[in-house]
């Protein structure tokens, strides 16, 4: 599934291809914990914290915050324990990016987490596991054992003063606690429901500790970045979105998988030449490009846009968790804005009502219309149900939603309104 390609040098994806990738032995022998020995040995904090942040290096689970600004706005002489938190949920619908890190190469994470750990002063991380991922968390536990064993983890780090231990947590399957706050709240115990910022986690996070949450792409780039510095990271990507980055390509393409290149690769590179085009030579109707909370992109705008965060902004989208899914001409849809409403309605926690109500109420609209018994006026119902959410909920899960059916009422409007006149019946998705 994850499939090196000759655009960059692989920064992430060096080892997938390794027999046992995922012993410790194999990672030794391709100078893995290296840097963690440089680092706690010979470096200060604070240069850690300087390189990653001159880096350029931005959290790879959705909102591109840069990593290194992250970290420091942790508070100086905390007297309460800093944590740090390896988002895996990997719930975002086409993502699949995070499971390849963990089955394929769990020591690059566990010692970009215990770098992270030594640069932010943290003696206890956490990695928060999408339940579903069973294979991930037993291969993650299993290398957590071996780098116990070797002396990477555990109360003197490489033979130094630096104590550090990883916990795995895994998930119960909701979508929604794979944002930060309502992840500290499972961790904790309690329901998976988003708390309200500010605070933020670099405050008041897991145990009312101030709490770095981090993806698992972003913390897994931090030994390269470390051991290379930051003008090597520099020279891929572009001057705002520098580096690598994995792109999980599904759907309709003949070569679907998990692809790292530089970020700034053009969309349509990517889905001809790199995923060998659409699938069948069918023509193209259009491509999510970041998951599925992110608008779509018509063919038209697909041409001449690159896969980075600022011209995916100017083209009316986002590179989100760089989720990429193509559809092809037969796709409905209608029927995919029904089945994504669906999952958004399904995965709202509750608290809020416009994202309670609101989420259930677009879904029932976009269930009606896929089923052909749509009526007239009902699009402007839901775009007035869609601009009573966005921004008014205590997490962006709502905007997760209204964003991704906008954009389909937007750019494929004429499909939601023959469906309306034409009362088709369309089989209820069941799914
Ligand atoms: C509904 C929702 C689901 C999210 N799911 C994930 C997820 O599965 N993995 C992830 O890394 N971030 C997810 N995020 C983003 C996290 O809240 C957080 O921004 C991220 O883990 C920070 O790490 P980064 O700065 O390295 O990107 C989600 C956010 C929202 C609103
Ligand atoms: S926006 Fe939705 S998912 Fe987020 S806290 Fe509110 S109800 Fe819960």
């Amino acid at each position: 599934m994850a499939e090196k390609s000759e655009y960059c040098e692989h920064i992430l994806l060096s080892r997938v291809d390794l027999e046992n990738s995922t012993s410790i032995d194999v990672y030794l022998k391709s100078g893995g914990y290296e840097t963690l020995k440089k680092t706690v040995s010979g470096r200060q904090p604070q240069e850690i914290v300087d390189v990653v942040r001159e880096s350029g290096l931005r959290g790879r689970g959705g909102a591109g915050f840069p990593a290194g600004v992250k970290w420091g706005f942790l508070p100086k002489d905390s007297k309460l324990p800093i944590y740090l938190i390896g988002n895996a949920d990997e719930g975002e619908p086409g993502t699949f990016k995070d499971r390849v890190l963990i089955e394929k190469d769990p020591h690059q994470l566990i010692e970009g987490m215990a770098i992270t750990a030594f640069a932010i002063k943290c003696h206890t991380a956490y990695i928060y596991i999408r339940g579903e991922f069973a294979k991930g968390a037993k291969i993650l536990n299993k290398a957590i054992d071996e780098a116990y064993e070797k002396g990477f983890l555990g109360d003197k780090v490489c033979g130094t003063d630096f104590k550090f231990d990883i916990y795995v947590h895994r998930g119960a399957g909701a979508y929604v606690c794979g944002e930060e706050t309502a992840l500290i709240e499972s961790i904790e115990g309690k329901k998976g429901q988003p708390r309200l910022k500010p605070p933020f986690p670099a405050n008041v996070g897991v145990f009312q500790g101030p709490t770095i949450v981090n993806n698992v792409e972003t913390l897994s780039s931090v030994p390269w970045i470390v051991k290379n510095g930051a003008e090597a990271y520099r020279k891929y990507g572009t001057e705002k979105s520098a580096g690598t980055k994995l792109f999980c390509v599904s759907g309709h393409v003949e070569k679907p998988g998990v692809y790292e290149l530089p970020l700034g690769f053009p969309l349509m590179q990517l889905v001809n030449e790199v995923c060998g085009g659409v699938k069948d030579g069918k023509k193209l109707k259009g491509v999510i490009p970041g998951g599925s909370s992110t608008p779509i992109l018509t063919p038209e705008e697909c041409e001449n846009v690159n896969l980075d965060y600022e011209s995916l902004m100017e083209a009316g989208s986002m590179l989100g968790s760089g989720a990429v899914i193509v559809l092809d001409e037969t796709v409905d849809i209608v029927r995919v804005a029904a089945r994504l409403g669906k999952f958004y309605s399904h995965e709202s926690c509750g608290q809020c009502t416009p994202c309670r109500e609101g989420s259930g109420y677009i879904s029932g609209l976009l269930q009606r219309l896929n089923e052909g018994k749509g009526e007239e006026g009902d699009l402007e119902l839901i775009e007035s149900l869609c601009d009573n959410m966005a921004g008014k909920t205590v997490c962006p899960l709502a905007d997760a939603m209204v964003m991704p059916v906008k954009g389909f009422l937007k750019k494929f409007r004429s499909e939601f309104e023959a469906r309306i006149r034409k009362k088709a019946y369309q089989k209820a998705d069941k799914g």
